[in-house]
């Protein structure tokens, strides 16, 4: 994505900078433009340095806006596939909802028609003051998105909300709000199960896989940026992605429950998750003593979470599996596909510890007219970004 990260006057602006490096590491491009009272807080120079990018400055004798003024504003509104102001000041936000174009940012604010994201900080009686309230309302009727503050203690010294909201988050909300929504997901539910599950054998002892939940995460966050509302049934520790309601479960059963009640409402379902398939008969409640000698455990199967939700499902509700082959890929994920009645099967090859905790990886669709191109060698967000751009392309050529 090219963006425009615009940069107003408070104590905040040094977060900028942070979300500038995060944002350029994600792959995008931006481009920095400071107002002047931005230009007290951080210099353009540390902008242009992790940015690799112009840094502009608030009016045309400042900064890059010198070689055609008159047109300089429109073009970066043009070259933006979005604008973000972060942070955004009490000022700027009343600028923006009245129309007022007095510097660079404001006038590319008014020139431009990529989406907007606001993430406002300031003292929480600016914040709560109904003028500041209202010009919000006004900005989010022009389609414009806002992170909200968060509460804490803020630079005044004053403790309460208005402190910008974390900078990982604000990363996230460009993500959603830049990315273009597909027709054939907007708005559609997607349940999503994804990482590991435990089974415990006593309170310290567990059986698990070496699945982290990561392709099921960047998936969460895929569907989610093309506009789906996206429940994840999450196993193992990774942190759950921001703007996806998700439910946290811990063995087989728990993903069972949580699953079954999220797939009532759902319009889809990917099956992610690496599902143990066996627990232990018994689940001590202290933890177990060693003996000397060979021991032996018994195992008994856990519910088949894919197989139980395919048996419930509707015929107008479609179902991506995944399988995690080491050997005769294709042949198996095709058994598979015909014996759950999936719409696709997305074939990973696991041999020698691929896939599970790697970086980038590959995955060959299987469809009941048979395997399709391979998506990858790519990153797992890209890849996941890849599957959702197969499957929203798949599912508006399906008959309705
Ligand atoms: C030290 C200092 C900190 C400030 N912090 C904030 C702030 O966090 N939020 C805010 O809305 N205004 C803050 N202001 C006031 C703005 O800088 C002032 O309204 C300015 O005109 C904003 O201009 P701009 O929106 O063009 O950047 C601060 C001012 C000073 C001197």
């Amino acid at each position: 994505m090219q963006i425009i990260l615009g940069i107003t006057g408070g104590v905040a602006a040094y977060k900028s900078a942070e979300l500038a490096r995060l944002l350029a590491n994600q792959g995008h491009r931006v481009r920095c433009i400071l107002t002047e009272a931005g230009a007290r807080f951080i210099t353009p120079l540390t902008l242009t340095s992790l940015t690799g990018e112009p840094c502009y400055g608030a009016n045309p004798d400042q900064g890059e806006w010198r070689a055609n003024p008159s047109i300089e504003h429109i073009e970066l509104a043009r070259w933006a596939d979005l604008v973000a102001v972060v942070p955004a000041t009490a000022n700027i936000l009343g600028k923006a909802a009245n129309g007022l174009a007095s510097d660079l940012l404001s006038t590319v604010l008014l020139a431009t028609r990529a989406p907007v994201l606001w993430a406002p900080a300031m003292n929480t009686g600016m914040w709560e003051h109904p003028a500041v309230q209202a010009n919000l309302v006004r900005l989010r009727s022009f389609g414009h998105a806002v992170v909200d503050p968060g509460e804490g203690v803020l630079a005044c010294g004053e403790e309460g909300s208005g402190k910008l909201a974390e900078v990982a988050a604000i990363a996230e909300a460009i993500q959603v709000h830049g990315t273009p929504k597909l027709m054939s997901l907007s708005g559609r539910r997607v349940l999503i199960t994804a990482g590991p599950t435990r089974e415990d054998l006593d309170p310290v002892r567990t059986l698990t896989n070496r699945s982290t939940g990561t392709m099921g995460i960047e998936l969460a966050r895929a569907f989610r940026d093309v506009g789906a509302q996206v429940q994840l049934v999450l196993g193992g520790e990774l942190p759950a992605p921001w703007g996806v309601e998700t439910i946290r479960v811990r063995s087989a059963q728990q993903m069972l429950e949580a699953s079954e009640a999220c797939w009532v409402g759902a319009d889809g379902l990917v099956a992610a998750a690496a599902v143990a398939d066996q627990r232990p008969e018994s689940s001590a409640s202290q933890k177990m003593k060693k003996v000397e000698g060979a021991e032996s455990l018994v195992l008994v199967r856990t519910p088949d979470i894919l197989a139980r939700l395919c048996a419930a499902r509707r015929p107008d509700q479609w179902v991506l599996g995944f399988a995690a082959e080491s050997e005769k890929h294709l042949e198996h994920a095709s058994e598979k596909l015909k014996k759950k009645g999936l719409d696709a099967v997305l074939v990973n090859d696991v041999q020698g510890g691929r896939a599970f905790g790697a970086q980038a990886n590959t995955l060959t669709p299987i469809t009941a007219q048979g395997p399709h191109p391979p998506l990858g060698p790519l990153a797992k967000d890209q890849l996941a970004r890849a599957v959702v751009q197969w499957w929203a392309g798949h599912l508006a050529g399906r008959p309705a």
